[in-house]
């Protein structure tokens, strides 16, 4: 490394951005968004510790990246290089740190903020949980080219762009940085699902004065939050919580947020394109497949011959409430790195092993997603119990189905491939919990469970 933004701070952290920004309204704004994450560092942690558990979550779960990124076939025996940019209390950068240590890979994981309290969090976090496997940086992401770092398998960087006076030179200056065999993990903001946050800010903005700080300001939103008539936008937006009864930082990031922009799918390509970028996949896939709301045949035979983009575009109008767009972006140049279900592939599971989710499901099982204020719910495949059961990130759909058919002597390749993309669909496809593999050097995925 030739220069770290930590080993020559800036006297008081801001010169780094405005520096970079070069003055003028961008650079009041870049010190205000700067201000604002020193006073409210965000998420906010309230108290939660450690030893309340690994917190996980989208991007950058290491199934994710595995199966988005790189296809389901990522050797994590060999080195593994990520960066969190703008990686605020450290919610990706522990999660990733603490997976990799958990499966052995040797990683390094650089986390890198402006904000020097968040900084602060995030590093004892890491602390309290051991973790050496994540290097502390404070700087600009629009920096990132100049602090000599090797290129990045993965880069997170959830919630970020949108705040930039420019996301495009923001997401210009990651990919500089990024693997061309590498990809991206990105949350930026949906511009339908905020729908009433923006009159907010505005309202907010026509009646403070430009030096009432966010602090003082915060009293005079609560009541504003309290006091809105039923016709507001914000109001009529179930999606998005609306009363004052939140964390102080909830509340500043959403509503007095001195820098901020919502995306549409349409506008998220453009930016990916602008970057030599294509859209691996948005997460879960279902939110953005026109049939997942639609259930009438007639409808949904209209949206067959689309593409993948063109039915996220009209799936994100069809629902309405999508606030946070969650996606993976790699090199335009790559081939999609979606896996597909082959006889080979190994389904691995997020949060549970198969045998304790077979036990739970019945005959009349369905699974629920809560998408928001949007519950969306598919019915269990008749035979969900006996493949559960098999599931134990190990062994391949061919496999499995093997030792099925002994149990079930009708079943018949086909017959368990419509169960399988049935059972996908829904675990995958809207709970975003099942993942494929498939077998390599170094499969490090952990045996779940004995069959039992
Ligand atoms: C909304 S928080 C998101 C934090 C984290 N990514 C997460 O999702 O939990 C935005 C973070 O981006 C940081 N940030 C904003 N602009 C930045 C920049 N140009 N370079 C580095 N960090 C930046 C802020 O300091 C803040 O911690």
């Amino acid at each position: 490394m030739t220069r770290s933004p930590e080993d020559e701070p800036a006297a008081d952290g801001t010169a780094n951005i405005l520096a970079l920004q070069g003055g003028g309204p961008a650079a009041a704004n870049a010190a205000a968004l700067q201000n604002q994450y020193e006073a409210f560092p965000y998420p906010p942690k309230d108290g939660a510790t450690e030893s309340d558990g690994l917190r996980t979550g989208s991007p950058s779960h290491i199934l994710e990246i595995d199966h988005y990124i790189y296809g389901g076939e990522r050797n994590w025996t060999k080195p593994f290089r990520a960066l969190v940019a703008g990686g605020g209390t450290g919610d990706a950068a522990i999660m990733l740190g603490q997976q990799c240590a958990d499966i052995g890979c040797p990683a390094e994981i650089i986390y890198l903020d402006l904000s020097a309290a968040s900084m602060a969090i995030a590093r004892n976090r890491a602390q309290e949980r051991g973790l050496n496997n994540i290097i502390f940086h404070q700087g600009s992401l629009l920096g990132v080219a100049d602090y000599g770092w090797q290129p990045f398998d993965y880069i997170d960087c959830c919630g970020v762009l949108h705040h930039l006076a420019s996301p495009e030179n923001g997401l210009a200056a990651l990919v500089s940085v990024l693997h061309p065999e590498g990809g991206l993990g990105l949350m930026l903001y949906g511009a339908f699902g905020r729908t009433g946050i923006y009159d907010v800010q505005e309202i907010m903005r026509g009646i403070t004065a430009a030096d009432e700080d966010q602090a003082a300001q915060l009293p005079l939103l609560r009541k504003l939050l309290d006091h809105l008539p039923a016709s507001n936008r914000l109001v009529r937006n179930p999606g998005v919580p609306h009363d004052g009864n939140h964390p102080d930082a909830e509340l500043v990031d959403k509503f007095l947020h001195p820098q901020d922009r919502a995306y549409t799918v349409p506008d998220i390509a453009a930016l990916c394109a602008d970057s030599g970028l294509k859209i691996a996949s948005f997460a879960p896939a279902g939110r953005y497949d026109p049939a997942t709301y639609l259930v009438d045949n007639t409808l949904r035979a209209r949206f067959n011959g689309l593409g993948l983009l063109a039915k996220a575009a009209l799936a994100e109008r069809i629902a309405g409430n999508i606030a946070k767009h969650i996606l993976y972006a790699v090199p335009s140049g790559r081939p999609n790195p979606r896996p597909g279900l082959q006889p080979n592939a190994i389904p691995v599971l997020k949060h549970s092993d198969g045998a304790t989710l077979a036990r739970k499901i019945s005959a009349d099982t369905a699974f629920q997603a809560r998408f928001d204020d949007l519950t969306v719910v598919a019915a269990a495949p008749s035979l969900t119990a006996e493949i559960m059961r098999r599931i134990d990130n190990q062994t391949s759909l061919e496999d499995i189905y093997f030792d099925m058919v002994s149990d079930n002597p009708g079943l018949n390749w086909n017959g368990f491939i419509v169960q399988i993309r049935e059972l996908y669909g829904a675990l995958h496809g809207l709970l975003n919990a099942m993942f494929l593999r498939y077998e390599n050097d170094g499969p490090p995925f952990k045996k779940q469970n004995p069959i039992p």
